[in-house]
């Protein structure tokens, strides 16, 4: 939206509509933080719209025109990436919907997996491979139906059965296309297997798993307990990043894992948090690698009153060490 626009009732029901759930408001209180994407906003809405007209049909539409656009893509996502200055935020909540969600996601999940794969030192061909890899990883789930792909609550054995399907169907279509070449095929069918063997299809385990699925993976879950689904609300990052560390440690690649949760910060740019010494802010700057202390905007004192704009100031958590964030739930 451009600068200046009030935002009505009726934009309001306008956004509610496509699933536009928060949008970023730039005022004189938020003044420095900034939001970035990893990639390129062209990139990411090319890339949207080529996995938007692959997904559309059943089964796929894995034409070469498509193809080739999408090995474009591809390069933009890797060229974009090998520019992410370490400093910027990953915007994986801006604008999601719930209808679009399975392009999206696609989309979401190549570009975190791409982000493990440069950290973890893959040359050029091998970066491309794996965003081709994952951008196609979920092909097969055109077969799946609406009602299963979007139920709410848990799925019947029966449905659950049907739902594992999607990634042997994901490989067979793409074996069939002679999509690419075989290691991107390989990301369809094994994304969902298990470094501790207890995934599927074939219960694979450790390095039995190509290394592309193993990162793909980390990236798939994280960007589906941290999007909003017809039957939830997105986790925040940092319970996903908990969950990661303890109860789902065995299921993922101890590299890969430990590279994935160095790049990604707890709380997002502009995310809400209450401080232990009971002021409240948002997050105005992560430093890499020492996620649990940013710098916050304080924009409400200890006692619940809100700051005006020129009494709002930053506070260095790297520096207050006895403060530290206690929630983020949302406070405005
Ligand atoms: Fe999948």
């Amino acid at each position: 939206m451009r600068q200046g626009i009030k935002l009505t009732n009726e934009y309001l029901t306008a956004l509610n509509k496509h699933g536009v759930k928060w949008v970023y408001i730039e005022d004189a209180v938020s003044e420095g933080i900034e939001a970035y994407d990893v990639i390129y906003e062209d990139t990411r809405v090319m890339a949207n719209a080529i996995m938007a007209e692959i997904l559309a049909t059943n089964p796929p539409d894995l034409s070469w025109k498509n193809l080739i656009q999408l090995h474009n893509c591809a390069q933009f996502i890797v060229a974009d990436i090998k520019q992410y200055r370490p400093r910027v935020t990953i915007e994986l909540w801006n604008l999601k919907t719930l209808k679009d969600y399975l392009f999206l996601h696609s989309v979401n999940v190549a570009v975190i997996s791409v982000l493990i794969g440069w950290r973890m030192g893959f040359n050029n061909q091998e970066l491309e491979d794996i965003t081709m890899g994952v951008l196609l990883h979920d092909v097969g789930k055109v077969t799946i139906s609406e009602e299963i792909h979007n139920k709410p609550g848990r799925l019947t054995e029966e449905e659950f059965a049907e739902m594992r399907k999607h990634s042997r169907r994901g490989f067979d279509f793409l074996k069939e296309r002679g999509a690419y070449n075989p290691t991107v095929w390989s990301v369809a069918h094994q994304h969902h297997e298990a470094y501790d063997g207890s995934g599927y299809p074939n219960h694979r385990q450790g390095s039995d798993i190509h290394l592309y699925s193993r990162i793909a993976a980390i990236a798939d879950v994280f960007d589906a307990l941290t999007s909003d689904r017809p039957y939830k609300s997105g986790w925040a990052f940092h319970k996903v990043l908990n969950l990661f560390n303890n109860g789902m440690r065995t299921k993922f690649d101890p590299k890969a894992l430990s590279t994935f949760i160095d790049l990604i910060p707890l709380y997002p740019l502009g995310t809400a948090v209450k401080l232990s010494n009971g002021e409240m802010g948002m997050i105005k700057e992560n430093y890499e690698g020492n996620y649990h202390r940013p710098i916050v905007r304080i924009i409400i004192d200890a006692n619940g009153n809100p700051l005006d704009e020129k009494s709002c100031y930053d506070l260095d958590l790297s520096k207050e060490t006895d403060i530290k964030i206690i929630d983020n739930t949302p406070i405005w």
